[in-house]
């Protein structure tokens, strides 16, 4: 039987920021209520749909045919999955189309799909005429927990992730969580670092829910899916309408990312996708907060434990301090040449702190020293 989206129950998280406030909209099935989505939002004329292919594959003829029911002339831009489309390349394709195409200022540009397609529309639709409408539809986990909320928007550049941006909040993020029954299941899993996240750096209950719920979660058990969305998306809605542009309270966000963005670095973007890289840092980073003396041992064995049930890693992959420690100092959180963290003191509350080398040095040989004495043993053999 169809399902009719009017009967399904639709969830409303506003962000709050003055005339740049906007709706963040859960339903299932909302792909097929685009049409009536975009005029409730106040969007005309033109829609430039971005997408990738892989998601061309699955909902573009959906997004073109509801949007056409609407009235709307649509231009579908489909570019190439992954990173490596995140460039200002693309957002110079993405312009030609624009400029081809006659799109005006009161045209609209959708971005159909994961972190990287949000990014890069964002981007396009702030710069093309000095700024165009553009509306967030997440398709991914990451996406639809983070990126396309708070207006952070921008490519890669060859000597750094995300360098080239700008803000530019969205008129609407619309989240149809059906669409995870296709997210490949490492994307799943990657997504779900991001909501563990929320968990350690705003609210302890929920962080219990995701450790006794975690089986649901994977399974894609609807209320579990809808749940995590929303308050992932509350918190974020939250920490973006107290400090838009990352002055103070936003950084909270960035748990796990001072460790995470250096192993994807130290790893050329090609290893650890970018959720797994920040499980990693979430635990490597509770545990210098042990080590600092910021949290109690319970706190990174809650947080461990979580994250494996999960089925995300926890291991930090072999490395040199030197290899990690510049790599840290190399992030855009640097400021001044100190490098900031966000640290746990519990389940639910974090603080941001400068680190020391010397300190994270100690901590690092510390983490490190058991794992050498357990290699020394398995080559040494047994009855040697
Ligand atoms: P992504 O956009 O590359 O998507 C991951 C993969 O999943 C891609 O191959 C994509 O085609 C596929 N995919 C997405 N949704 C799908 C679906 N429903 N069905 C089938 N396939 C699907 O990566 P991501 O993890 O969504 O986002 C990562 C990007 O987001 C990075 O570039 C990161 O920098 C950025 N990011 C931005 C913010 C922000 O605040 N702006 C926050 C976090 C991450
Ligand atoms: N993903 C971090 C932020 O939006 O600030």
């Amino acid at each position: 039987m169809r399902t009719r989206v009017r009967e399904v129950p639709q969830e409303t998280i506003p962000v709050e920021l003055g005339e740049r406030s906007y709706p963040i909209i859960i339903q299932r099935y909302l792909l097929r209520a685009l049409g009536t989505e975009l005029q409730r939002v106040g969007c005309s004329g033109k829609i430039g749909i971005v997408t990738d292919r892989n998601l061309a594959k699955h909902y573009l003829q959906l997004a073109r045919r509801v949007l056409k029911a609407a009235g709307y002339h649509v231009i579908p831009i489909v570019l190439p999955p992954g990173e490596r489309t995140k460039t200002l390349r693309t957002i110079a394709t993405i312009m030609d189309v624009l400029v081809a195409e006659k799109f005006e200022r009161a045209s609209t540009l959708l971005a159909l799909g994961g972190g990287v397609i949000g990014d890069i529309t964002g981007f396009s639709a702030a710069i093309y005429q000095r700024g165009i409408p553009f509306v967030q539809v997440p398709t991914s986990l990451v996406a639809q927990v983070d990126s396309s909320v708070g207006g952070k928007t921008g490519v890669d550049h060859a000597k750094g992730k995300n360098l080239i941006g700008a803000f530019n909040q969205p008129r609407a993020v619309l989240i149809d969580p059906v669409t995870l029954e296709t997210l490949p299941i490492r994307e799943k899993i990657a997504g779900l670092a991001e909501v563990i996240k929320y968990g350690v750096i705003a609210d302890e209950p929920f962080f219990r829910y995701l450790e006794h719920n975690m089986e649901a979660i994977l399974a894609l058990d609807e209320q579990a899916i809808t749940r995590i969305v929303k308050r992932s998306c509350e918190i974020k809605a939250e920490v973006v309408a107290a400090d838009e542009r990352e002055a103070d309270r936003r950084r909270i966000l960035n748990f796990g990312h001072t460790i995470g963005h250096a192993l994807e670095a130290i790893g050329g973007y090609r290893g650890l996708i970018h959720g797994e890289a920040v499980a990693i840092g979430m635990v490597c980073e509770a545990d210098l907060a042990r080590h600092l003396g910021y949290c109690s041992e319970e706190v990174v064995t809650r947080l461990q434990a979580l994250v494996a049930k999960a089925g995300l890693p926890v291991q930090m992959p072999p490395m040199t301090f030197g290899a990690l420690w510049t790599a840290m100092r190399q992030d855009k959180k640097v400021s001044s040449g100190t490098v900031y963290c966000v640290v746990p003191t519990q389940i639910g509350t974090v603080q941001v702190v400068p680190l020391e080398k010397q300190r994270v040095r100690a901590w690092f040989d510390g983490k490190r020293a058991p794992q050498r004495r357990k290699l020394a043993n398995q080559l040494q053999g047994p009855g040697r």
